[in-house]
């Protein structure tokens, strides 16, 4: 349940009161679990994808998810029981704010859109991708929206679609559901089961190929294949009309299944995003695995005056290979892991690890309304931003993300805090400079004179 007043949307209640997944009690929103799609209840529809498809185990072979459409992200919510992890995405639409809801529950959600430009995750990286009404027309422009999943769902992933083609009859839904049969046909997806639930609510279950024979002995080659990765990451990127093979190199390297969570957070697996350069060996990683247990362990949770049960919704502004995150791993928060535009490549590590992550450039603001996450972190990022964008800029969008009473902190050298200090307190944040490294600066309930005077 959360405060009605942080995110007072009383339309949304009247519009969806049907479907059982928000009302207004007292003070409070609170979410009973339902969804457009199950009506019974979120957890009773993820224990009926496990009945159907068993080899999904969530928590041990599925870890990562994709939810297109997500509402205030209940599945994504309940499936943390489940030791998995859901990126739920949506638009800003007419059913207003939806991310913001989720965001205020302490779920996982970001706001995009499968519109004309690639999402910004990296291709092959979700165990698993959910669309429960999501209202995408996968089939349009080329059938481009979906090749776009196809793009970002790893090589022998599940596409979860529960929507009404897949069960109803009725000229428009057959006709959906027709053009569904031939496109996925012709992106080589197999179709593991197709079921019904107690509701009579219909879910279909595809799986997307291991192996690039299926693609090379279709008759025709449509759509195309894409000549080669582009070999950077999706950044202001086009969608693509061609179908990206997934053993891209000879040996297949990073088109292996993940072992099993939890182990495979510890594991570097190679991707096809790293070149030979040792700067993504396993030296690296392992040193970094072991700086940031280190710095949790002695420096955040003992030095710093943050309060972590307080804490819920965190960001790692510059994650290299996510080793903030996963040294975080048993508290009760989860952590949206930044891999700057710019920087290397390390999401691919990322998502195998079983983290989830977004790419972005820090001089633009972030997808999330405003108050969204208790901790901001950025390490050793400011000095290459501040070479293109002001340091007051980056403020400003901390600023508006982070909740009021929650804590930004900065590592970076003494000059680059000195900087960013002087900022934040006159925006009358407490602060504190430790280590000569670390800049810890809470945000208060201080707002500008709205009058201007
Ligand atoms: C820490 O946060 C929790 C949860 O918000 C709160 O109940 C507690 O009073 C806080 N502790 C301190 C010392 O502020
Ligand atoms: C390899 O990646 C590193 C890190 O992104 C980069 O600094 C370096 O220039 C790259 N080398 C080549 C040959 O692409």
């Amino acid at each position: 349940r959360i405060w009605y007043n942080n995110v007072p949307h009383p339309k949304l209640v009247e519009y969806k009161k049907d479907q059982n997944w928000v009302r207004k009690s007292g003070n409070y929103f609170v979410f009973p679990g339902g969804g457009t799609q199950f009506k019974a209840g979120v957890t009773r529809y993820i224990r009926f994808i496990e009945q159907i498809m068993p080899q999904i185990k969530w928590g041990t072979h599925a870890r990562t998810v994709l939810d297109v459409g997500c509402g205030v992200a209940s599945f994504g919510g309940y499936l943390l029981d489940r030791n998995v992890i859901t990126m739920s995405i949506a638009p800003k639409d007419e059913h207003e704010a939806q991310i913001q809801f989720a965001l205020e529950r302490g779920i996982p959600a970001f706001l995009a859109v499968i519109g004309t430009q690639k999402l910004p995750f990296p291709d092959n990286s979700f165990d698993v991708i959910h669309c429960a009404r999501c209202r995408v027309h996968w089939y349009a422009d080329g059938g481009k929206p979906l090749l776009e999943l196809n793009r970002v769902l790893r090589p022998g992933g599940y596409y979860i679609w529960s929507a009404t083609p897949v069960y109803r009859r009725g000229k428009r839904d057959e006709d959906d559901w027709n053009a569904m049969v031939t496109l996925t046909k012709s992106i080589c997806w197999r179709t593991v089961v197709k079921s019904k639930d107690i509701n009579r609510i219909g879910v279909v279950i595809y799986q997307k190929p291991t192996s690039n024979s299926c693609y090379t002995e279709r008759k025709n080659n449509e759509p195309p294949l894409c000549s080669g990765s582009n070999g950077h990451s999706p950044w202001y990127t086009p969608l693509d009309s061609c179908l990206l093979l997934p053993a891209l190199s000879k040996s297949g390297a990073g088109n292996s299944w993940p072992i099993s969570w939890p182990e495979r957070l510890n594991i570097r697996s190679s991707t096809s995003s790293e070149n030979s350069s040792t700067w993504f060996s396993q030296e690296n990683f392992d040193s970094d695995t072991k700086n940031w247990n280190g710095l949790i362990s002695e420096v955040y949770s003992s030095e710093f005056a943050v309060n972590w049960s307080s804490i819920r919704n965190v960001m790692d502004m510059n994650a290299g290979f996510g080793g903030f995150a996963a040294s975080l791993i048993d508290r009760p928060l989860w952590v949206m892991n930044v891999v700057p535009f710019d920087q290397p490549d390390t999401l691919p590590i990322i998502f195998n690890r079983g983290l989830i992550g977004v790419y972005h450039d820090w001089c633009e603001s972030f997808n999330t309304y405003p108050r969204t996450y208790d901790l901001l972190h950025m390490s050793y990022l400011l000095q290459s931003l501040a070479n293109r964008c002001d340091i007051i800029e980056i403020a400003a969008e901390i600023d508006r993300i982070l909740r009021p009473g929650r804590w930004f902190v900065l590592q970076d050298n003494i000059g680059m805090i000195r900087k960013m200090d002087r900022v934040l307190r006159s925006l009358h944040y407490k602060t504190a400079i430790m280590r000569r490294q670390f800049l810890v600066a809470r945000k208060s309930f201080w707002r500008p004179d709205s009058t201007g005077s």
